[in-house]
């Protein structure tokens, strides 16, 4: 029998695992579940007898995929695939999907929860700013840059958008305004909020010549990948501009350091948080067990990512 194994260190809610159990059971599939693990053996070993596999942030590395004799697909419930292995995924004729869109309005409502917390000074009980008639810039447009537009017009915002694989008209007709290149993003607003992938060209891109490109009053607002920040650059901003602020749900190596020099011009989240709501659970893990279904049953390859 077909056997799918749900495997998430960080668990989805309980609701949610019960209904991708259900998902998986009425398509006739035998259904595993392995949580909180705390060592990657224990991953190798639940991993070994599956055909397909869901994940979240778990990293999906050789070694995993090497113990996964009878794996044929791999689905992340979530955007990001930057946990999984894919050129090996690929040698191994392992299909590896995602499942965009699905947990963005929980990533969205969290970047935006977040400006307006380190906006009020954290609720310190002195007078803080509002977000209304403040420029936000979206660095990339997908479906989490998308939410985010939406909230932040209900806010008032000024919203803006660079995303180099969209055309002006497709941004434009969210009812935000394009810019042309990064650089001018990054000119024009006060908070940016980051909805970029982490991968080659991405990865430590977030650097001292793009931030101080902002004006004063800058705050950075990351819920992608902590990757994709130059981190020495991040600090040297730090130091020499002191109204710049950075709010991340992916917290930086250098997070103590900030801390102990930078008290109450930053806040990270304890654990990563922006996909963790009873919704983003039901919608994204509901997604995955469907695309396998529809894998196995109709050999439907529409969310593949390493075709
Ligand atoms: C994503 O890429 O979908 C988000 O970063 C969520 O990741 P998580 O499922 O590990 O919380």
């Amino acid at each position: 029998m077909t056997k799918v194994l749900l495997a998430t260190e960080k668990p989805f809610s309980p609701a949610a695992v019960k209904q991708i159990q259900a998902v998986v059971e009425e398509a006739g599939f035998e259904f595993a579940l392995l949580e909180k693990y705390t060592a990657p053996e224990q991953f190798y070993q639940a991993v070994s007898g599956a055909d397909a596999l869901i994940v979240r942030s778990d990293l999906v590395t050789p070694q995993v995929l090497e113990a996964a004799k009878a794996l044929k697909i791999v689905v992340r419930a979530g955007a990001g695939f930057d946990n999984i292995d894919l050129p090996t995924a690929t040698a191994k004729g392992v299909v590896v999907m995602n499942t965009p869109g699905q947990n963005a309005n929980a990533v969205a409502e969290l970047a935006l929860g977040m400006m307006v917390y380190l906006a009020r000074g954290c609720f310190n009980g002195k007078s803080g700013s509002e977000l209304r008639g403040k420029t936000l810039g979206l660095h990339a447009f997908g479906n989490v840059g998308r939410r985010v537009a939406e909230i932040a017009k209900g806010f008032g915002m000024h919203v803006y958008a660079y995303d180099p694989f969209l055309t002006k008209d497709a941004i434009e007709n969210e009812g935000v305004t394009a810019l042309a290149s990064v650089e001018q993003l990054y000119d024009t607003c006060q908070y940016v909020s980051l909805h970029i992938p982490a991968n080659e060209q991405t990865r430590g891109s977030i650097n001292y010549a793009l931030l101080n490109r902002m004006p004063q009053g800058a705050t950075l607002v990351n819920t992608a990948r902590k990757e994709v920040v130059n981190e020495a650059d991040l600090l040297k901003i730090f130091a020499e501009r002191p109204d710049f602020k950075y709010l991340s749900d992916v917290t930086p190596d250098c997070a103590a350091e900030i801390a102990e020099k930078f008290p109450g011009r930053f806040y990270f989240t304890p654990k990563k948080m922006g996909a963790q709501t009873e919704e983003a659970n039901v919608n994204a893990g509901i997604a995955a067990a469907n695309q396998i279904r529809d894998f196995f049953q109709k050999g439907d390859t529409r969310f593949q990512v390493n075709k």
